[in-house]
């Protein structure tokens, strides 16, 4: 076939060069409704866009954990600041879901049975990076064997944050030793000398990389609040005070998981600088 040179090529042997690349056919393909409701494809492919949005950003919060371990700020710092471009992406998709009434809602939602985001093991590596470690959270999973080698495993991986603490006692900053050794498949608590580490840092030049690198972790710990915060206004408006599919008190026990401080000494230490 002849065609003006400006013309795409037409003609591959297998399949395209796209398909064999990105793999749309597999994934345009993956959406499977519960129900003839005409509203539940946007609710399913809002998910799965979220879900793939979380990996992105368990990509990202691992190679900047790699690349403190290594020193290699300039790489981390890359990374947090491409997360924080994608979390607004991730965000912004909440808009679809932001004004599901009630009804509209219920159209499919018996559907989902006990299906529940509370079952969804990316977003639980996406916490455990955050430093929210819970063995817990792996039973869910045990029917799953893939994802819960990979959960487990990052349970006992340092987390982000776990990486950056090491990374500033390298710098010079006083982290006591009990939370450089501490049990790493642990949920992070707050230490007061790591706050104080935090304020002496904002306290002292700001291009230092210590303070540049707890920007671009606060902007991170900020776009995640927000995330939260959008899933509960959301669930609120579509399902108000009704308990979860998952099990759950619904909005109350959301609100709980909404107050919850990414990074908390990263914000207690602004009350002392
Ligand atoms: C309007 C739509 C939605 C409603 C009404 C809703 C409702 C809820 C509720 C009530 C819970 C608490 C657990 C339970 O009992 O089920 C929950 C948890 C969760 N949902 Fe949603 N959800 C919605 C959309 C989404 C979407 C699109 C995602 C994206 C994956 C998502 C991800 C999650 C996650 C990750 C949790 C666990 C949060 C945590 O552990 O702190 N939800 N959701």
């Amino acid at each position: 076939m002849t065609e003006s040179p400006e013309t795409p090529n037409l003609d591959f042997a297998g399949t395209t060069p796209y398909e064999d690349y990105v793999q749309a056919d597999v994934l345009t393909h993956l959406q499977k409704p519960f129900t003839d409701d005409p509203g539940e494809m946007v609710f399913l492919v809002t998910t799965q866009v979220m879900e793939l949005w979380f990996t992105v950003l368990v990509h990202e919060w691992e190679t900047a954990a790699r690349a403190l371990r290594e020193d290699d700020l300039r790489t981390a710092l890359d990374a947090l600041r491409r997360s924080t471009y994608e979390l607004r992406s991730l965000n912004a998709s909440w808009e679809p879901l932001a004004h599901l009434t009630p009804a509209q809602f219920n159209s499919y939602r018996a559907a989902l049975g006990e299906g529940s985001g509370f079952q969804s093991a990316m977003y639980r590596r996406l916490e455990f990076l955050l430093g929210d470690k819970s063995a817990s959270m792996l039973v869910p999973h045990r029917g799953a064997p893939r994802v819960h080698d990979e959960l487990e495993k990052a349970l006992h991986e340092p987390s982000l944050y776990d990486e950056v603490l090491h990374y500033l006692s390298r710098q010079g900053e006083d982290i006591p030793a009990a939370v450089l050794n501490r049990d790493v498949s642990d949920r992070y608590e707050p230490s007061p000398q790591v706050e104080a580490a935090w304020a002496r840092i904002y306290s002292g030049d700001p291009e230092a990389p210590a303070a540049r690198l707890g920007e671009a972790l606060t902007e991170v710990a900020e776009l995640v609040w927000r995330w939260r915060n959008d899933h509960l206004v959301a669930t609120r408006r579509a399902m108000g005070s009704k308990v979860g599919t998952g099990g759950s008190a619904g909005v109350a026990w959301l609100e709980k998981r909404t107050t919850k401080s990414v990074f908390p000494e990263l914000w207690s230490a602004r009350g002392h600088v």
